[in-house]
Formats: structure tokens, sequence, C-alpha cells
């Protein structure tokens, strides 16, 4: 009777054995590697040391976005968010006038803000202190704020575009922590 539980018991010990070595053996390979000017292995380099700067958590974050993710997640929605005066966002920074992008051409907006810091951190910034990416929502607080007297004035916090953001952010995230995320997209 407890035979069989012993065999499963021994074949999942062996199966974690052997789960665990090709890991080692791949760490190994990637650290030894060691090609610190392509910036593509950037989680083999996080994975020894120190904890990544934010100019690597952003690079990362690049390469974690994904076109087909944006495009899900409905990001577009940013350009036609209204504001008080039913201006919509799109009808100033279509083209990313003052380094802010919401245009209703996902593949023109995608590439902004995945291939230009300026763009990707009024969408998402950098958590330091939890060393992650975060969305900004400060970006969109702020523009409605004493710093921005003539700005038209939106709800940051609850709108389409926001809701879009947030889903963006989940598969993007999701990505990251599968390390199944592209080399960086950010164009320096
Ligand atoms: C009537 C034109 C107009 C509309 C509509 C508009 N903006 Fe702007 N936006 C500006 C201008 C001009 C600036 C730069 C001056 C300023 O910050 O007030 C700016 C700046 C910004 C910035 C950058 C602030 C910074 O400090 O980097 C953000 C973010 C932004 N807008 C978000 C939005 C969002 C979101 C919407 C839609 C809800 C929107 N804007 C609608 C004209 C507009």
């Amino acid at each position: 009777m407890t035979r069989p539980r012993v065999v499963a018991a021994l074949s999942m010990a062996l199966l974690s054995a052997a789960c665990v070595a090709p890991l080692e053996s791949g760490g190994g390979g990637g650290g030894g590697g060691g090609a610190p000017d392509s910036g593509i292995h950037v989680d083999a380099a996080r994975a020894v040391d120190a904890a990544p700067t934010a100019d690597q958590l952003v690079a990362e974050w690049s390469g974690c976005m994904t076109l087909d993710s944006f495009t899900a997640a409905n990001m577009i929605a940013w350009a036609n968010v209204a504001t008080t005066l039913n201006q919509r966002c799109g009808g100033c920074h279509t083209g990313g006038a003052e380094g802010f992008i919401a245009s209703p051409d996902p593949a023109i907006m995608f590439k902004a803000i995945s291939e230009q810091k300026t763009f990707l951190l009024q969408y998402f910034t950098v958590d330091s202190a939890a060393g992650k990416m975060i969305v900004n929502t400060a970006s969109f607080l702020g523009v409605n704020g004493s710093g921005h007297p003539t700005h038209p004035r939106f709800n940051a916090m609850v709108n389409a575009g926001m809701t879009a953001l947030q889903a963006f952010y989940t598969t993007t995230a999701a990505k990251q922590a599968a390390h199944t995320c592209d080399p960086p997209r950010l164009v320096p």
C-alpha cells in the first residue's frame, strides 16, 4: 500500500533535481558569456549581484512591452480621453507634443513609448524603494496640478486611458516576472 507512494515521492525528487540542474548550468553559462555592452542580458546581469539601477529597470521594461499587449490593452484610448472642456488628449498630443504622446495609431504610439524614454516615463516610472516599475499616476495628477495652471483639466485617475494603462502594466509586468521579455527597445 505504501509502496506506490514511495515511488511517487522518489520520482518527484528526481524530477525536481532534473529541473534544477539546467537552471544552474544555464545561469553559469550566461554569467560566463559576459557581454556587458549588448544590453541584452539584463536578467543575467541582474541575477548576480546588485539591485538594478533605474536606467536598467526602464530599459528592461521597454523590452517587456509588446505591441500585441499594448493593442490588447487598448492603450490608444488615451487619444480620446476628454478634458473638462471636451478636448481630447490626442487633439494636442497626437504627435508627441510637449513630451507626451496620445496617438490613435497603435504602431506609432507604441514605437514612441517603447523607444523613447521621455515618452515611456510619462506612462510608467521607477519606484526606487520597491526597485520596480509602476504606473506613473504622478504625471497625470501633476498636469492637473498647480504646476500646470493652464493645462486642460481631466479626471486623472478614472478614465479609459487609465484603465488601459493598468491592463498594459499587468501584462508587461507578467512578461517581466516570467523572464520572457525581448531585449530593450529603447533607442539610446
Ligand atoms: C489644448 C491642448 C491640450 C490638450 C487637449 C491636452 N494637453 Fe496635455 N499638454 C498641453 C500642453 C501645452 C502641455 C505643456 C504645458 C503644460 O504642461 O501645461 C501639455 C503637457 C502634458 C503633459 C506633460 C507634463 C510634463 O510636465 O511633462 C502630460 C502628461 C499631458 N499633457 C497629458 C495630457 C492628457 C492625459 C490629456 C488628455 C486628458 C491632455 N494632456 C490634453 C496641451 C494639451
